[in-house]
């Protein structure tokens, strides 16, 4: 695996293999990379002549600079991570190299950007996230990107960006990983002091109450609502927010009967903000 730190090495490295026909496979990511990342990455192997892992801890994306200071950042530890589960190339340009004097350009993606993750990191959050996948994208000219269904509202936002400028690019989505109490994996998890670890599974089991009210007929999203949140009380974590919307427009609903109903939760659970979802249909 090689390790790349401008655009031009990084279009010289896959110039040859895209002459030559090769599937190039993007797999974009912030770093402290854990089973989450790595089955994309595992995902991109299986399908593509060339894998990119790209590492960027994009600054535009956190509103809060502590929060962007307390990101976990081990580049060694996840080159060895990445060259494992088949990187080819681990491309982590600094954010002068992103964002180079002068830069002026934002991509915003209206409507789909401003509930929940957005209403709760600002406007700036999903603008930031847009950006920079928009100019991975035109870095590394891959024929898919693949992003976890953990951040649900990105994947939207994403392909959302892709559909409106037109990018050349297939989008693919690997399946939430979860630890065996059904946290799901995230870079924060990381920062969890070990009682707060434990009350983590409070997001889960939010999710679960509101999957089994729906398993035994409830429909209303109020309704369904208040009981994920119920549950997620018992262990002492109150959520940021819990609803019920439409997995692409992110638009509440009214009722969940015959279209697929995204239920999408944030809690911080001691100092760290996490996030899940689960999809009814
Ligand atoms: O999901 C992430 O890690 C980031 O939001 C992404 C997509 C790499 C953009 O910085």
């Amino acid at each position: 695996m090689k390790t790349l730190r401008t655009v031009d090495e990084l279009r010289a490295a896959l110039n040859g293999p895209r002459r030559a026909g090769h599937s190039i496979g993007l797999v974009p990511t912030m770093g402290a990379l854990h089973e989450g990342h790595l089955s994309l990455i595992r995902r991109a192997r299986a399908s593509c002549d060339q894998v990119v892992v790209t590492l960027f801890v994009n600054p535009a994306q956190f509103g809060d600079p502590d929060d962007l200071a307390a990101y976990p950042r081990d580049e060694a530890q996840d080159g060895v991570l990445a060259d494992a589960a088949g990187a080819d190339i681990l491309f982590t340009p600094s954010a002068g190299e992103v964002y180079p004097l002068g830069f002026a350009t934002t991509v915003t993606v209206d409507e789909i950007s401003a509930p929940l993750e957005g209403a709760q990191r600002g406007p700036a959050h999903f603008a930031g996230v847009a950006t920079v996948v928009t100019k991975l994208l035109n870095m590394a000219q891959p024929d898919v990107a693949f992003f976890g269904q953990k951040d649900a509202q990105q994947v939207a936002v994403i392909r959302r960006v892709v559909r409106d400028l037109d990018i050349p690019v297939r989008i693919e989505v690997g399946e939430t990983i979860r630890d065996s109490d059904g946290v799901a994996l995230s870079s924060r998890n990381v920062r969890l002091r070990a009682a707060d670890r434990r009350r983590a599974v409070a997001l889960r089991r939010g999710l679960d109450a509101v999957r089994a009210c729906h398993a035994a007929g409830e429909r209303d999203p109020t309704i369904l609502a208040a009981i994920g949140r119920a549950a997620m009380a018992e262990l002492g974590v109150e959520p940021e927010y819990l609803e019920l919307v439409a997995p692409e427009s992110f638009a509440p609903v009214n009722s969940v009967r015959d279209e697929p109903v995204l239920v999408a939760v944030a809690a911080r659970v001691g100092d760290v903000r996490l996030i899940d979802n689960d999809i009814l249909d």
